[in-house]
């Protein structure tokens, strides 16, 4: 390892890309979902909870980590904690590897999108467009589904390989604004329709009696996942960050603005869902419904949304560059891994491993009807029930694994490294410096990254393993 690492710019630089990988289609696509599948108000609620006891320990946790040995997941676990760990960082690198293959799928579909509606808007929308043919079309279609996530693996593998500074940092510096901007503009616009009042109240009123165990698991898994956390992604990113930048006070911040962004979509969304009166359709459409059928439809029917035909193409720059700012983070994990542990110079490593997840990405592209044979697989036995849950086409089942078993068991075995492997020396050297801010309190972190966390994340994985809970 004589090659030179780089590292953030400065503290803003480093957030903001850690935010960018933080804020992806969990925040626009699964959570407003989940929140509608589970009645919100009472979940909103204890998703928060779950961010703040289980997210936040467990951010600093990965960033330290990453700061202490400025190396990426498998090193930096080898080194901070001890050889055999390696094996969870390589258990994330496998997750990355896996969740960047399908993900890319579902970010391709948000270009189609923006191609669709920006035509609408300078067309006109065609009457009697059912919105749910065009989705399923389109998604049925293998050539096009492989052409869309090739485009989307392009941009990412670009920005890549171009490293830390000039690429990643770089492109967040310079996306992560605009979709602020997108974002807000969404906001206030929809803080004018007849819905929002109708929206707040679903979502932030909470009434117990709607919530069961299985909600609050959901919550918890679902805390990891839009947190980027339990595969390695934050400790990679944090390897970056320069010995004089906070990691408690950057962990605030991340964990801060990705739970901000994920209300306020979902806010928005539902505003235009109840001003429509359309509550009663929306659960027919299912996980992509939401996002890919009832919004286009709404933005563009008469008198729901002022600028609908203009606000609907944004929107989906905003769903891509929420993506893609995901996507890097993603194939950074692999392509440092392979930088760091193999020695090969970053150019060849990124087109490597940008290339060989693209293989599994086909099977993700063509698993909405657009081949068989990854569209309608099964996975027979108890063990493929209990891994796969029944899921039939190769996405579902690469969805459900990470999901269901990466994520968590990969947290768990973070948690527990962090909280009962390393010194309690070790890790308030990394936490607390002059930099720290006021409302830290080191004991209270150490307390729930030894019990609250484990135990929480262990919860998971004991109803996964004997309640068939599923999270997808
Ligand atoms: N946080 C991302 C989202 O909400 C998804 C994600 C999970 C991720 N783990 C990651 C992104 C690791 C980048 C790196 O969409």
């Amino acid at each position: 390892m004589t090659e030179q690492r780089g590292n953030w710019t400065s503290s803003a630089g480093f957030i903001l890309a850690a935010t960018g990988s933080a804020i992806g289609l969990g925040n626009l696509w699964k959570f407003p979902f989940i929140t509608w599948e589970n009645n919100g108000g009472a979940f909103v609620l204890v998703y928060l909870v779950c961010i703040a006891a289980v997210g936040l320990p467990i951010m600093m946790a990965e960033l330290l980590i990453g700061r202490k040995t400025q190396q990426s997941a498998v090193g930096a676990l080898k080194e901070a904690v001890g050889p055999a760990w390696g094996l969870v960082g390589l258990w994330g690198v496998l997750c990355g590897f896996t969740l960047l293959s399908y993900y890319t799928v579902i970010a391709g579909w948000s270009l189609y999108f923006f191609a669709k509606t920006a035509g609408w808007m300078v067309g006109g929308f065609p009457t009697g467009t059912s919105l749910g043919q065009v989705f399923t079309e389109q998604s049925a279609n293998g050539g096009l589904q492989i052409a869309l996530s090739l485009g989307f693996s392009v941009a990412t593998v670009s920005v890549v390989y171009f490293g830390v500074q000039k690429g990643i940092e770089k492109i967040a510096r310079l996306f992560l604004p605009v979709l602020f901007v997108i974002l807000a503009l969404l906001f206030m616009v929809s803080f004018a329709m007849d819905g929002s009042r109708e929206a707040l109240t679903f979502i932030f009123r909470p009434s117990f009696n709607e919530l069961d165990g299985g909600s609050v698991l959901e919550a918890l898994g679902h805390a990891f996942f839009t947190l980027s956390l339990g595969m390695g992604a934050m400790i990679t990113y944090g390897s970056y960050i320069a010995r004089n930048q906070s990691v408690v006070k950057a962990s605030g911040i991340i964990v801060l603005l990705d739970t901000v962004i994920a209300l306020v979509a979902t806010v928005i969304m539902f505003t235009v869902i109840f001003t429509a009166g359309m509550q009663d359709q929306v659960g027919d459409t299912g996980t992509v419904g939401m996002l890919f059928i009832s919004l286009p439809q709404l933005f563009f029917a008469e008198g729901i949304v002022p600028g609908g035909a203009v606000l609907a193409p944004l929107f989906y720059v905003l769903v891509a560059l929420a993506a893609l700012t995901s996507t890097m983070s993603l194939l950074e994990v692999v392509t440092s891994y392979i930088i760091d542990e193999h020695g090969i110079e970053r150019g060849k490593a990124t087109l490597a491993c940008g290339g060989v997840v693209f293989l599994f990405t086909i099977l993700a592209a063509l698993s909405f009807g657009g081949a068989d044979f990854a569209s309608n697989l099964s996975a027979p036995g108890r063990l493929g029930d209990l891994l796969f849950a029944g899921k039939t086409s190769w996405f579902g089942m690469a969805d459900h694994f990470v999901s269901n078993w990466m994520l968590p068991t990969g947290g768990l075995a973070i948690t527990v490294a962090v909280g009962w492997f390393m010194t309690r020396e070790a890790t308030e050297s990394e936490l607390v410096d002059e930099t720290v801010p006021g409302w830290f309190n080191y004991n209270t972190w150490r307390f729930f990254i030894r019990y609250i966390s484990p135990a929480a994340v262990a919860a998971i994985v004991v109803a996964v393993l004997f309640f068939g809970v599923d999270f997808s």
